[in-house]
């Protein structure tokens, strides 16, 4: 962080669950098999912003790097960037394994990554972002704005909580995946819930629109996850 104030967030420090724990990673993929389909999810994305051959992506907090490698295969080039070196290492050994050769493993995050090579097409983060309290979200997408080509695009999935209802929501959202999950997946909502930095809606939408982003379409999910798509905005 050498470049950096002291009064840096130090986004390499895991808050909640500690990624840059090699069992929690050998784990990752295991529980969120029970929790998502994942390969659908990616699916979704990719075609939502049909992205193309000649287009390049980063995805920000790439984890394991399933979003990566199904983008990998339909673009020109990928930039997978993560503060969890373990996540990194994983990521990279699945991908040598399938022999996919145009996925760039940067060791950053989004207040620190410097992307040096061209502005990308598009930059996708999927339930990443709340790692960073309010303030730091908002720098961090004026730098993802910054990392975007002029009309490039943004797609944001994260846990964010609708205002209204959200005691039920939660507690709905707890049970049901209580029930594909089982106690691990309680355990670790509860501790998002608890020690994350998760927010409102409206708080996103104000720090995504401050940041110079359109944003062109959103979908909320059962009041405790909000997917945008969004567009940079360039002064006029
Ligand atoms: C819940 S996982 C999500 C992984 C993947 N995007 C997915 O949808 O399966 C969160 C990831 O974000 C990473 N992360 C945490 N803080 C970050 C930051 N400040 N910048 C970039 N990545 C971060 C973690 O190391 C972890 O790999």
């Amino acid at each position: 962080m050498n470049n950096f104030p002291s009064w840096q967030f130090n986004e390499m420090n895991q808050v909640g669950k500690d990624y840059a724990d090699v069992a929690e990673v050998d784990a990752f993929d295991a529980l969120h098999g029970k929790l998502r389909n994942v390969e659908k999810e990616n699916e979704a994305i990719l075609d939502l912003l049909s992205i193309q051959e000649h287009h390049s992506v980063i995805d920000f907090g790439a984890g394991t790097g399933a979003f990566a490698m199904q983008a990998a295969a339909c673009s020109r080039e990928v930039y997978a960037v993560d503060v969890s070196r373990a996540m990194l290492d994983y990521a990279k050994k699945k991908a040598t394994e399938r022999g996919i050769s145009n996925i760039v493993f940067c060791h950053g995050g989004f207040l620190t990554h410097h992307h040096a090579a061209d502005l990308v097409n598009f930059i996708v983060t999927s339930l990443a972002l709340h790692h960073l309290p309010d303030f730091w979200k908002g720098v961090a997408l004026r730098r993802l704005h910054s990392m975007l080509k002029p009309e490039g695009r943004l797609f944001l999935y994260d846990v964010v909580y609708s205002e209204k209802n959200y005691e039920t929501n939660i507690s709905e959202w707890i049970s049901q995946l209580k029930k594909v999950g089982g106690q691990e997946a309680v355990d670790d909502v509860e501790g998002h819930i608890r020690e994350e930095y998760s927010t409102f809606t409206w708080i996103m939408e104000a720090l995504l629109e401050k940041a110079g982003f359109r944003i062109d379409r959103v979908d909320y999910d059962q009041g405790v996850f909000a997917q945008y798509v969004c567009t940079k905005r360039t002064p006029t």
